[in-house]
């Protein structure tokens, strides 16, 4: 009933203010909640705002849409292109970021997938190297540019990750993997096929448990992640059936009433550090999360997750501290 009401009943705040002066990063903004965010953020005033997507043809279509939608004019959209299912293009996208951007005020770190089977990217099964690994990389790449935007011109960016309500239907078997092996038990072909209907809301608890590490230092800049609620999108892309149309239809938010939440996190100061949003507020995490055995999991992950980090880029997982 909770999800129902949530669904149904509860009023997003609509995303209000002037984001005159700011710069803001939204990444899978070519199509659903990034795309809506991106448009608030552009009708709100934004100086610069960067459509980071793995499509260029895709990003220009999406800044033609927002320019024609909104009274942005024509110099403040810019498509950028990581693509998250390759380390070496989120190296560069950062790099970019680092390089070519004088400040990043809000960084909506909101590209994601859900797989229907099992892909391998990078070193993970995809849906982990995309919504997890190459996340937290793109996030641990960026927050020094955050962390210099604060020191500059006296502000508090903020970094905050697009997760899920849908991670509480994780059930996560993979904990009880020995130590050091749970990334190698999600990623396990046979291991994780019994469970790969869970393996989308298991990438979506992953990363609140590593916000929920990230926030346990303080970086000087906010990293927070949300929940959108159920909402149209894209991405129900890969699945068949008529399980999701269904929910669609009698369910689903607005995509532009779900991208209010990434506005909102966005926005939000050193109260949310480290924390978990839903519908517009501070909320709690799944039992798995928050339960008794959630703090050493939570540990456990962590070693696993920054040890990834730091064979990919080494010492990037010091730019998670102050
Ligand atoms: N819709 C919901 O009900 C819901 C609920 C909870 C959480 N979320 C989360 O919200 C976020 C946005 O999803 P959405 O619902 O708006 O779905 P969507 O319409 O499918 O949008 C996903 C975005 O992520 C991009 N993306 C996917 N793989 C990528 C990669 N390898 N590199 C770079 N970009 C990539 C997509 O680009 P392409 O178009 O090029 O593939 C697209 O721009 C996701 O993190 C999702 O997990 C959604």
């Amino acid at each position: 009933m909770g999800f129902v009401y949530s669904q149904l009943v509860v009023q997003l705040p609509y995303p209000t203010g002037s984001y005159a002066g700011k710069t803001v990063v939204v990444t899978g903004s070519n199509t659903g909640l990034g795309k809506e965010a991106a448009r608030h953020y552009a009708r709100l005033g934004a100086s610069r705002l960067i459509l980071a997507v793995r499509s260029i043809d895709k990003g220009n279509a999406a800044k033609a849409d927002i320019e024609s939608t909104t009274s942005c004019g024509k110099n403040v959209i810019e498509v950028w292109q990581p693509d998250l299912g390759s380390y070496a293009s989120v190296k560069d996208f950062a790099a970019n970021i680092s390089s070519d951007l004088e400040r990043v005020d809000i960084f909506n770190a909101n590209a994601g997938l859900a797989r229907k089977k099992y892909h391998t990217a990078e070193d993970n099964e995809e849906t982990i190297t995309v919504n997890v690994v190459s996340t937290f990389l793109l996030a641990a790449l960026v927050l020094p540019k955050l962390k210099e935007t604060m020191k500059r011109f006296n502000v508090r960016p903020t970094l905050a990750i697009t997760s899920s309500g849908g991670h509480t239907f994780a059930k996560f078997p993979q904990k009880d993997a020995p130590e050091g092996q749970i990334f190698s038990t999600i990623n396990d072909p046979n291991a994780s096929s019994k469970v790969f209907a869970e393996q989308y809301p298991l990438s979506k608890m992953l990363e609140i448990f590593a916000v929920r590490s990230v926030g346990e230092n303080d970086p000087g800049v906010t990293v927070n992640c949300i929940d959108p609620g159920f909402c149209e999108s894209e991405l129900a892309r890969d699945q068949d059936g008529i399980f999701f149309p269904l929910m669609k239809f009698f369910l689903a938010r607005t995509t532009e009433k779900g991208s209010r939440t990434l506005i909102h996190a966005g926005s939000r100061g050193s109260q949310t550090h480290g924390k978990y949003l839903s519908n517009c507020k501070i909320a709690e995490p799944s039992d798995i999360v928050t339960g008794p055995e959630g703090k050493k999991l939570q540990e456990r992950l962590w070693i696993e997750l920054t040890q990834k980090l730091e064979n990919i880029q080494p010492g990037v997982t010091a730019n998670f501290r102050a």
